[in-house]
């Protein structure tokens, strides 16, 4: 029975998310933690998923799902994966069903991409086992649609950044820019251990923007020119700018209304500690923060960050987006 196994990468978005969502610039890095998607053929048509880490299986044989374990909400989470394999199906015809199997590191509904991890490496997987000369770029645009199951206006910079890696400078319908930076980034990042909902939160910055298009349009404007005085700080290994920079980028975004008390808590111990910038990273409203500080000064700002309530991750940023393993 043929068998493909394929990984994708978590993210932090370093400046630009919500605004991304309106039509600004994102600056995102893809880091070492990954989700993993095993895919095997069967001899039937059925669609098997399993994610044992969401503790959610079961079958989809036609139009129907029968849960083997949790329920409906099985359903739900695994809606954008059948959706995938629905797509290669109509595209290949292969006259056989598949086994799924989804593991992960990345935690969920923490602003870290988890979904779209899962949903690239899924599409990187289940395409491969179909054309193993599936392009990048064929796999990206199958996760972008899947994301756009789970929340309705996704701006797409998720599933980028876990099928290229690296970091990426993203614009909505317009090419992926691959950023070439010399310096390292000394990146804490600090979960608040509440988890949210995207979609929710840019439902509200949405909404936010219908009631007061002249002042929200001009806040999403100046999160877009942060981006772009960005990258003349990242090219430059200008760490002072840039940490100033994601200071007046969390700002903005409080202004829209997604921050909440215990990410304050986490950004202010952060910046006490020595940070040279501290800001969510994602959708907010819970979630992880980000911080950036010199090399000596990055244990200081994770133990406040601790102190005040966090789980510390450590990670590193990878160049690596999609890992196939036969
Ligand atoms: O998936 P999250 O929670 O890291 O948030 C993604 C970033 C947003 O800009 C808020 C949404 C989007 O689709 O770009």
């Amino acid at each position: 029975m043929k068998r493909i196994k394929a990984s994708a990468p978590a993210k932090v978005i370093l400046l630009g998310e919500h605004f991304v969502v309106h039509g600004e610039p994102a600056i995102v890095l893809a880091i070492n933690k990954r989700a993993t998607v095993t895919v095997e053929m069967r001899n039937d048509q059925k669609i098997f998923i399993e994610s044992k880490n969401i503790g959610v299986s079961g079958f989809f044989v036609n139009d129907e799902f029968h849960p083997q374990r949790g329920g409906e909400r099985a359903r739900e989470k695994l809606k954008p994966i059948c959706a995938i394999v629905k797509e290669a199906i109509r595209k290949y015809n292969p006259g056989f069903g598949v086994n799924i199997n989804i593991e992960s590191s990345i935690p969920i509904g923490a602003g870290l991409g988890s979904s779209a991890a899962v949903s690239v490496a899924s599409a990187s997987a289940i395409f491969s086992i179909f054309n193993p000369k599936v392009s990048k770029d064929a796999i990206f645009k199958v996760a972008f649609d899947a994301e756009k199951i789970v929340h309705e206006t996704p701006s797409g910079v998720d599933p980028a950044v876990s099928t290229y890696g690296g970091i990426l400078w993203y614009c909505r319908s317009k090419p992926i820019r691959r950023l070439k930076i010399n310096v390292d980034l000394p990146l804490v990042i600090g979960n608040t251990g509440k988890e949210r909902s995207t979609g929710k939160l840019v439902a509200k910055v949405n909404e936010l923007r219908r009631r007061y298009p002249l002042i929200v349009g001009k806040i999403i404007r100046a999160g877009g020119e942060i981006v772009k005085r960005s990258i003349r700080a990242l090219r430059e290994g200008d760490l002072e700018t840039l940490g100033e920079l994601m200071n007046i980028n969390h700002e903005l975004l409080r202004a829209l209304g997604v921050s909440c008390r215990e990410l304050e808590e986490l950004i202010y111990a952060a910046r006490k500690a020595g940070a040279l910038g501290a800001k969510l990273t994602g959708a907010g409203g819970g979630g992880c923060m980000i911080a950036l500080a010199h090399p000596e000064k990055i244990i200081d700002v994770a133990y406040a960050i601790k102190e005040a309530g966090g789980e510390v991750l450590v990670t590193e940023k990878t160049d690596e987006g999609i890992i196939i393993e036969k």
